[in-house]
């Protein structure tokens, strides 16, 4: 039975300014979501810089087909992905339960896809009218300290003040699940904040992640800018937002880019992501993503799988890839790398979130290198790849200790960087290119 069909209103921010993408449907039995529909607005059909929502089920690639047409989500889901990518993940909605002062998981969808303040990932907004205004939801950099104090209070399901509880929708549109919030610096850019989480025991986990998204930069990565700040006795992660763009003249312009997932590109529901593989993105990039960037997209996303394996990231799901549109080709291209954590573990048999080649999940070169023909690689293209991410994870001690990273958090994390001898077998390091 559906309790409410209620109806939103999504916003695009095309050149620097908010105008009304469409209108969504969404039907729910309390707090479940249990079908949507979109139909783009006649407007933003003929604007000539529309952007897509989502290039599954809502391309703009024919537009007269869908003119005035309520689109449903592909394959049976409840959502469309490049919707659900504009809605809080698990930290954002408690920052919106904290907020409004009510338990875990209890609001409808719509409330906090409605919730999430103006400065979400990419360039949707979600409102309740086409008369309401656009809700900044930023603090400026100088007052990370303070953002971070609410942070960990809401962790800790602590109450928030009158204050701090109104300055909190800084954290609410943000994806993932660990502690974070927006931030605009002296000249206006706009950075992803991650902070310490409550439960990280002895590691320093900002420290580490920095460290090692500028591992992934020296490997050859396409990486998000990134840095580290210090907050009291505490480290903050910044990392710039890549679905942002400022124009150089005087009078500055954010440009916003829009963002989706690869499990919306792969158009699974997220329970199912746990069968999904590196080769349903590649198949799923040649698919949507731009031609033009189609071959550097796939030897990008194969190198960061290697990359992966050699520093233990094991959280690599569906959500942890990303697309951008390209506002001057129109269409997709893979986002700058994020969210890469070394995990050590001490089973030398490892395992990755995602599928990496005909063995399943197994964390070996050897694996990866048996799947180089689904992202497109010659024999010697893949090898070079694998050699080229060694020759940069090898000195990863090095590297970490002029990044600043404490002397206990290297040997804390050491387990996690794996050595070529212990994921690839004789045969293969034969073929690699020789030092
Ligand atoms: N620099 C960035 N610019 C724009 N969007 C970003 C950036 N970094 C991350 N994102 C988006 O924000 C989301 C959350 O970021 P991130 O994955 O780093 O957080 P997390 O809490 O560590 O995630 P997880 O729950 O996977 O551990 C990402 O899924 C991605 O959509
Ligand atoms: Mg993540």
């Amino acid at each position: 039975m559906v309790n409410a069909t209620k109806e939103l209103f999504v916003f695009a921010n095309l050149g620097g300014e908010f105008v009304p993408a469409g209108q969504l449907q969404v039907d729910e039995e309390g707090s479940r979501l249990i079908a949507s529909s979109f139909a783009y607005g006649l407007r933003y059909l003929d604007r000539g810089n529309a952007q897509e929502v989502d290039p599954v089920a809502l391309s703009l690639k024919n537009k007269s087909a869908i003119k005035g047409k309520y689109l449903v989500p592909p394959n049976g889901l409840e959502a469309f992905g490049g919707i659900r990518d504009a809605a809080p993940d698990s930290w954002g909605r408690r920052v919106i339960e904290a907020r409004l002062k009510v338990p875990a998981n209890s609001l409808p969808e719509s409330t906090y896809l409605l919730e999430a303040g103006s400065d979400r990932i990419g360039a949707l907004d979600i409102r309740a009218s086409l008369d309401q205004e656009e809700r900044p939801a930023h603090e400026s950099i100088h007052n990370l300290s303070y953002v971070l104090e609410g942070a960990q209070r809401i962790e800790a399901g602590l109450p928030v003040s009158e204050v701090l509880s109104r300055i909190l929708i800084v954290g609410s549109g943000l994806g993932g699940m660990r502690p974070k919030a927006s931030v605009r610096d002296d000249e206006k850019i706009l950075w992803m904040a991650k902070f310490p989480a409550n439960n990280d025991g002895a590691f320093d986990v900002p420290s580490i992640e920095y460290a090692t998204l500028k591992l992934a930069e020296l490997a050859g990565l396409n990486v998000a800018q990134t840095k580290l700040e210090p907050v009291g006795n505490k480290k903050v992660l910044l990392v710039k937002r890549f679905d942002r763009s400022w124009t150089t003249s005087a009078r500055s312009i954010e440009i916003r880019h829009h963002v989706v997932s690869a499990l919306t590109l792969v158009a699974c529901h997220e329970s199912e992501s746990n069968t999904k593989s590196y080769m349903n993105i590649a198949d799923a990039i040649r698919r949507y993503c731009l031609v033009q960037t189609v071959k550097s997209d796939l030897e990008e996303l194969y190198a960061r799988m290697i990359f992966n394996l050699f520093v233990s990231n094991d959280d690599d799901h569906l959500r942890n890839h990303a697309f951008l549109w390209n506002q001057e080709l129109k269409g997709w291209s893979l986002s700058p790398l994020y969210d890469v954590m070394p995990h050590a573990v001490i089973a030398s048999e490892r395992y990755q979130r995602l599928g990496i080649g005909p063995q399943g999940k197994l964390a070996t070169l050897d694996n990866a290198y048996s799947a180089k023909e689904r992202f497109g690689l010659s024999a010697q293209l893949a090898s070079s790849i694998i050699d080229r991410v060694w020759q940069a994870t090898r000195q990863w001690k090095i590297y970490f200790e002029n990044f600043g990273v404490a002397a206990d958090q290297i040997s804390g994390i050491s387990l996690a960087f794996r050595h070529i001898d212990d994921i690839c077998s004789t045969e293969l390091i034969k073929t690699l290119p020789k030092d």
